[in-house]
């Protein structure tokens, strides 16, 4: 875990060896939780325990000189190759099979699942552990096919007749939120790991490990104000949010992904530079870390008295954020020139004759504080790195208007 930058989190590494024990005695488990829980995570972890661990026993049976073969005398651990789907990417068909016209003949087309395990149940004498991921929420559809799988038979049969055996170094993982729609029969065929998203607290785990790095990057200072601006700053934020009403419901380890994204974005364009004063360097970041603050973290509640103004009396009372006392703190973005907070209002020039020429009446876009501000949000993420975007909002409030207008702009290099 340390070695790819995590917390060492006591839960997930138990949830590692819950998950190990599990796969001893059965070949097809499920790790439940809620996204950024933590699954993926685990079986991560524990695949590339198992790898290290068999290649540490190679390299000892290989200095004794009694490198044997796998029948001789078996690995105490497998090394493992996963392979992953999301049964809900594809349809039904997509995923099991389906018949096909072929002139006057039917001829029956495997489906993506089928294929896979029929590719990963070929080799039967391989020394390594195949797992299948299937990554997706389970609804009655697919998962019921898979049934006589899970099953101690380990058949799976298509629609065409074909049957599949699951060998003995197959074995099926399921990651999903929940079980609500699954049948007692798919239930008690499984292997149940659940993880809690309470126990990777956003605090000691994302926060900490995301420090840690720009510690490694920028240095310790660097990583001191980070903490310094999450004590004063985000922490009392994430709190407030909790109390708010939101368009689209959020968990805490989403917003700060996507905080800790957004930051990330913004401060490509501004590495220390060379003549610079470190402490003018450090209070510079603090500002950044409180716009990215608020258009992640505080973006996503309602507006009005029961969201932003409630995000907005808590930064105003608290550690002095440098954002001016007019307006609310929604209303200022950072001016590259001054290294300051700005009204966005100035940024908007009072005479848009300009941008009306030459167009049709109903092609006019006037410009405004909102336009401009999500324009510059969802334009520093698009650039900086390949990020999902969620644009939210009750229709006729100009979405497509201007995610058309952004991907028109942007250099298609
Ligand atoms: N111990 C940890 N310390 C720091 N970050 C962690 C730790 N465990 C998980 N994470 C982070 O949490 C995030 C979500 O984990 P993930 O395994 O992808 O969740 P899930 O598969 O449940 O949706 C990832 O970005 C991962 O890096
Ligand atoms: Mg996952």
């Amino acid at each position: 875990m340390i070695r790819r930058g995590l917390v060492l989190n006591e839960n997930i590494v138990v949830k590692c060896m819950q998950l190990y024990e599990s796969k001893c005695t059965r070949h097809s488990n499920m790790v439940i939780g809620n996204t950024m829980a933590g699954k993926t995570t685990t079986w991560e972890i524990l695949q590339e325990a198992l790898n290290e661990s068999y290649k540490k026993e190679f390299a000892e049976r290989d200095k004794a000189g009694q490198n044997t073969t796998e029948k001789d005398k078996p690995y105490k651990y497998k090394p493992v190759k996963v392979q992953i789907l999301n049964p809900k990417a594809v349809s039904l068909q997509e995923l099991y099979g389906y018949e096909m016209k072929d002139g006057s003949n039917t001829v029956w087309k495997d489906g993506v699942l089928a294929r896979v395990l029929k590719d990963m149940c070929k080799a039967d004498d391989a020394i390594e552990n195949r797992w299948m991921i299937l990554d997706g929420p389970v609804d009655t559809l697919w998962i019921e096919t898979m049934n006589s799988v899970m099953d101690d038979s380990k058949l799976l049969t298509l629609d065409s007749g074909d049957r599949i055996k699951l060998t003995t170094n197959v074995r099926l993982l399921f990651e999903c939120e929940n079980l609500n729609v699954a049948s007692p029969a798919t239930v008690s065929r499984a292997g149940m790991i659940y993880l809690d998203i309470e126990e990777l607290h956003w605090r000691d785990s994302l926060i900490e490990s995301w420090i840690r790095k720009k510690k490694v990057d920028f240095g310790e200072d660097y990583a001191e104000k980070l903490k310094e601006c999450v004590h004063s700053h985000l922490q009392k934020v994430m709190d407030v949010k909790k109390t708010c009403k939101e368009l689209v419901v959020t968990s805490d380890s989403a917003l700060i992904r996507s905080f800790t994204r957004l930051y990330d974005c913004l401060m490509v364009n501004f590495p220390y530079g060379k003549n610079e004063e470190r402490d003018t360097y450090l209070n510079y970041i603090e500002k950044w870390f409180i716009f990215a603050m608020i258009w992640s973290v505080g973006c996503t509640v309602e507006g009005g008295e029961e969201g932003r103004l409630k995000i907005e009396n808590i930064l105003r009372d608290g550690a002095p954020t440098g954002i001016p006392m007019t307006g609310t703190v929604y209303d200022y973005f950072i001016d590259l020139e001054r290294k300051d907070f700005k009204l966005w209002s100035d940024k908007i020039s009072g005479d848009q004759k300009g941008l009306f020429k030459d167009k049709k009446f109903h092609e006019i876009q006037v410009e405004t504080i909102d336009s401009k501000r999500n324009r510059y949000v969802v334009e520093a993420l698009l650039k900086n790195e390949k990020i999902e975007i969620l644009l939210i909002g009750r229709s006729g409030v100009g979405k497509t208007s201007m995610v058309e207008n952004i991907l028109r702009s942007i250099d298609t290099n």
